[in-house]
């Protein structure tokens, strides 16, 4: 059996179009412009680039980008100086704070001052316990993790009662998902660099996520037949043919992989182009909550 590629390009620009669609009926309707600020701090290059895809895309779509530089020795009230003016600023419905920030700076207090209703990257304490909760829902939801449910959603992958195994644990990616595939009544494992046996786990899957950062870790006689893998790892393999000396791939040895599971997403062009496409649509719902406080 070779599995059904979810190819996340078309996923992410149907996405993509309903939020064109929504910012021009907004815009025409009500006068009203959805904003998305985005502070880079600091010249990490992977950071700079998705920082830069993610403002083109609102340019795209119809949404103001505001976007703010702060040098890589910028200090703590400088970063929170910045996000205090964004907060206040009417015109900005989203504050999107590119992560890992420096290392002397203080992450947790940075996103803790991001104010709740522009928080569209869903990384506010008080938006993570609420998706840890049962029977309540963040303001937000984390744009990578989203971008998997939407995938697996879109894909008509049955969620509910299923075995999903995470692998990987961050803040990002790993912790959030798991929490949202819960809500949707799966059964989750999270494993992560001290797991024992991560492939007795992993072959109990009917859903795997893949975030563990290591270059094709998951194998093909890892995965149980017809499971859905969703690869969210981005990683640089040396390779002497290409252009750069490297090609990307996932977490997931896509060649093993595809020949027993049942739906993989490819890396690149899966998970990838969904997370700015969520980013777009919650912010769009930043919008929308503050165009219905305005109208109050
Ligand atoms: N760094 C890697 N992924 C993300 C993300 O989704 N949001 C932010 N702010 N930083 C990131």
């Amino acid at each position: 059996m070779t599995a059904s590629i979810i190819d996340g390009k078309v996923i992410a620009e149907r996405v993509r179009e309903q939020v064109r669609q929504a910012v021009a009926r907004m815009q025409e309707d009500y006068g009203y412009t959805p904003g998305l600020a985005t502070v880079l701090v600091g010249e990490n290059p992977a950071s700079t680039t998705y920082v830069r895809s993610k403002r083109k895309t609102c340019e795209e779509l119809g949404i103001r980008s505001v976007g703010s530089e702060l040098p890589a020795d910028a200090t703590q009230q400088q970063v929170e100086h910045l996000v205090a003016a964004l907060n206040a600023d009417p015109a900005v419905n989203g504050i999107l704070v590119q992560l890992p920030l420096p290392k002397h700076l203080d992450e947790e207090a940075v996103l803790n001052s991001i104010s709740l209703e522009k928080d569209v990257d869903g990384f506010h304490p008080v938006n993570i316990g609420r998706l840890a909760m049962k029977g309540r829902d963040p303001l937000f939801i984390p744009c990578t993790p989203y971008g998997c449910i939407v995938l697996l959603e879109e894909s008509g992958i049955p969620i509910r009662g299923a075995e999903a195994v995470i692998v990987g644990r961050s803040n990002i990616v790993g912790l959030p998902v798991a929490m949202l595939l819960q809500k949707r009544d799966a059964t989750v494992t999270i494993c992560h660099s001290r797991t024992r046996d991560l492939a007795e786990h992993v072959r109990r899957a009917d859903i795997v996520i893949a975030a563990i950062g290591q270059t094709e870790m998951i194998t093909g006689d890892m995965i149980k037949p017809g499971a859905a893998v969703i690869d969210v790892g981005i990683n640089q393999k040396p390779d002497p043919t290409a252009k750069r000396g490297y090609r990307l791939v996932g977490d997931v040895d896509f060649e093993s992989v595809k020949e027993v599971a049942g739906a993989i997403t490819p890396v690149p062009g899966g998970v990838g182009p969904m997370t700015i496409a969520m980013l777009m649509k919650n912010t769009l719902r930043a919008a929308e909550i503050a165009l219905a406080k305005r109208d109050r």
